[in-house]
């Protein structure tokens, strides 16, 4: 278990000629405490309240790369998501496991090209997204066949703050790599998840492509599992 304080923020929240009353905000790995003082005049500080939630708000990055970095084929065929590896020390991921994990998502968000692709995919395996309200980020009248899916179009920071932030906790963006960037660019992404295969494609979509300034990262976790996949989880600098 990683403790480090990732922001706090102490505020005024109202004053009068008795009393001032103030909130301290600060976060510990994925809690969010919040003390409310009271300061009454020439009588010292008072904790009136203090509560501890786990309902940050947590923007992810997920991408599933070859180790030659890339997320797609040129022909977009997906069967290399399948690879044969097998690694005996690996982590068992099994089918409810999985299940259990997508439930903590309440959001999605992915761009026009990998919803297109979904929608294709989607006519032999089904909607891979289920009833989670998922943003599709477009430009264009994409045809939209589910009522838990909606289109966005524009500025990605008033998405995050004006529509994602208010209503869900976490929020997966799912691809690609054009939109991925542009969130991790614009420092609106909070961690990147990145499922490494055991396969080198030597062509298709790079993850990263002329992206532009370095960013450093904070290495959170690393995972293996049995199928050869490796997981790295990454923190975003802000
Ligand atoms: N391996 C994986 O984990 C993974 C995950 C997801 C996708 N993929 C693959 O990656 C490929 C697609 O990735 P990609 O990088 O080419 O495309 P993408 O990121 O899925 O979509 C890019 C498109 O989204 C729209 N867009 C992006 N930002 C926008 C904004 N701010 N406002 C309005 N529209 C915006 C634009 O299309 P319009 O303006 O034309 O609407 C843009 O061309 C597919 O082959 C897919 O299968 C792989």
């Amino acid at each position: 278990m990683e403790w480090r304080i990732i922001n706090s923020t102490f505020v005024l929240l109202s004053a009068s000629s008795q009393a001032q009353h103030y909130k301290l905000s600060y976060r510990i790995s994925d809690c969010r405490y919040t003390i409310l003082i009271t300061s009454k005049n020439n009588k010292g500080l008072y904790i009136r309240y203090q509560f501890m939630t786990t309902d940050v708000f947590t923007l992810t990055i997920h991408m599933v790369s070859s180790l030659d970095g890339r997320i797609a084929k040129k022909d977009n065929s997906v069967s290399w998501f399948d690879t044969p590896d097998h690694y005996e020390k690996g982590i068992e991921l099994t089918e409810q496991a999985t299940a259990d994990f997508l439930k903590t998502i309440d959001c999605y968000v992915m761009g026009a090209r990998t919803y297109e692709h979904a929608l294709e995919l989607s006519k032999l395996y089904g909607w891979a997204y289920g009833d989670v309200p998922t943003f599709v980020v477009t430009s264009r009248d994409l045809p939209i066949e589910r009522p838990n899916i909606e289109r966005y179009s524009g500025d990605l920071s008033v998405l995050v703050n004006e529509r994602l932030k208010p209503a869900y906790k976490t929020v997966w963006v799912v691809g690609g790599a054009e939109l991925a960037n542009q969130f991790i660019r614009l420092k609106l992404a909070d961690e990147i998840r990145l499922s490494i295969l055991p396969i080198i494609l030597g062509d298709g979509v790079l993850f990263f492509e002329q992206f532009g300034p370095e960013q450093t990262l904070h290495l959170r976790d690393v995972r293996a599992y049995k199928s050869g996949m490796v997981e790295l989880i990454y923190e975003l600098k802000k």
